[in-house]
Parts: C-alpha cells; sequence; structure tokens
C-alpha cells in the first residue's frame, strides 16, 4: 500500500494527470464492496458493472473495479451466443466522492429481431463450438468471434465465443482486457442481413 502511493505521488508530480482509487470488488448479486486500491495510470477512472447473464438461469453479477475512462460511455453492451445464452451488461464511472452515490443499471434487451444474423456457439472449457446461425436483436449490429483463456483469479479457462453483438463492444478492446481475457482471437464484423430464399 505504501508502494502504491509513494507511486502515485511520483506520477503526480511528474505528469499532469492525477491517480485515482477505487473500491474493488466482484460479487454475485446486485452490489459488492472492498478495499480501496489506487489505481494504475492508465486506468484513470472507477467503474461500476453489473453483468446479466443467462446460461439456462439468470445470473447476476457486480463488480467495481479501476477502468480506463474509454469504456464508460459505451451504453449498454448486448451479446446473444445462440442456445438462449445471453449476456446484457453496462458500466457507470465515477471518480472521488460520486463513487459513493454511484450506480449501474442493466436496460432490458430489445427482443425485435433487427434482419442480421451471426454465426453463433457457446463453449467453455474447449476450443470446440458447435456452430449455427441465429437472429440479431435490437441494438446487436455485428457479429462477434472470441477465443482464448479467461482468467478469474487461479482458475484459467478456455472459451470460443461466437454470436450477435452491440457494436461498441468492437470499437473498444478495452472490453476484453476488463473481462481478463487473454485472447489469442476477439475479432468483430458488421453482421450479415438475412438473406431471403
Ligand atoms: C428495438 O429494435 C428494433 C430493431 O433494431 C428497432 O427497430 C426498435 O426501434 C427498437 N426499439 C426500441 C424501444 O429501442
Ligand atoms: C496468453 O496465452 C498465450 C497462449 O496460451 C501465452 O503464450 C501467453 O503467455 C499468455 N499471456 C498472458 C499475459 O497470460
Amino acid at each position: 500500500m505504501k508502494t502504491l502511493l509513494l507511486c502515485c505521488l511520483l506520477w503526480a508530480l511528474l505528469e499532469t494527470g492525477t491517480c485515482v482509487s477505487c473500491e474493488v470488488c466482484q460479487n454475485k448479486g446486485d452490489s459488492c464492496t472492498g478495499p480501496v486500491q489506487v489505481c494504475s495510470k492508465e486506468l484513470d477512472s472507477c467503474g461500476i458493472m453489473k453483468t446479466e447473464s443467462i446460461l439456462g438461469e439468470k445470473s447476476l453479477s457486480f463488480e467495481k473495479a479501476c477502468v480506463s475512462s474509454s469504456l464508460c460511455n459505451l451504453g449498454p453492451l448486448y451479446m446473444k451466443f445462440g442456445n438462449g445464452i445471453s449476456i446484457s451488461r453496462n458500466v457507470a464511472c465515477c471518480v472521488g466522492e460520486a463513487c459513493k452515490t454511484a450506480t449501474v443499471s442493466v436496460p432490458p434487451a430489445n427482443t425485435t429481431l433487427n434482419g442480421r444474423r451471426c454465426p453463433a456457439c457457446f463453449s467453455m472449457f474447449s476450443h470446440h463450438c458447435n456452430e449455427e446461425i441465429i437472429d440479431c436483436t435490437g441494438s446487436q449490429t455485428h457479429c462477434l468471434h472470441v477465443s482464448g483463456t479467461v482468467k478469474r483469479g487461479e482458475t484459467a479457462m478456455k472459451i470460443k465465443v461466437k454470436g450477435c453483438t452491440t457494436e461498441s463492444s468492437c470499437t473498444n478492446k478495452e472490453i476484453f482486457k476488463e473481462f481478463d481475457a487473454n485472447t489469442t482471437t476477439a475479432e468483430c464484423s458488421p453482421a450479415s442481413s438475412r438473406v431471403a430464399t
């Protein structure tokens, strides 16, 4: 902690930017509390992230962390992977006192078909994936393909996912960093329109 503070003071002296401190925690559900940590220099904001995952059943996860402010104005992210699997997530950012009252909500996904289609599959623990073509909804104008390893603490897991996604997840690769993913592939392409048969 002392070292971190010292680093921060040095940065503050050497650079024009200042250091941000954020509460860091992660929990299932709707809130979390944890220790305050000094962020590294490139992470210039505190982020509050709420993720709703539907993998069979619906689960909520809540996270507070140091984030890059480039994540702050992306708007909610909606991803769909076929087989009824989907992930919705939103990030709210704050600095200093504002973090005591900051909240985040994930607006319900727009389920209207938008005429776009993507290859989809979802595989954990393996890089093998049975692909299908799915219809995208609402603001999902892009196809996502991520494969690699996701780390959560000590646990590393092979993943391969493909599906429809909101454009913002494509323009901002920080999202994958934030997921702590060592992604060997993270690709995005505009979703094709449904081909009439
Ligand atoms: C839901 O998505 C459809 C298809 O993209 C769009 O036409 C419609 O305006 C959206 N509805 C809302 C409430 O955003
Ligand atoms: C990411 O994964 C590759 C291949 O498994 C590995 O060589 C590399 O060291 C990993 N990088 C990090 C930062 O974990």
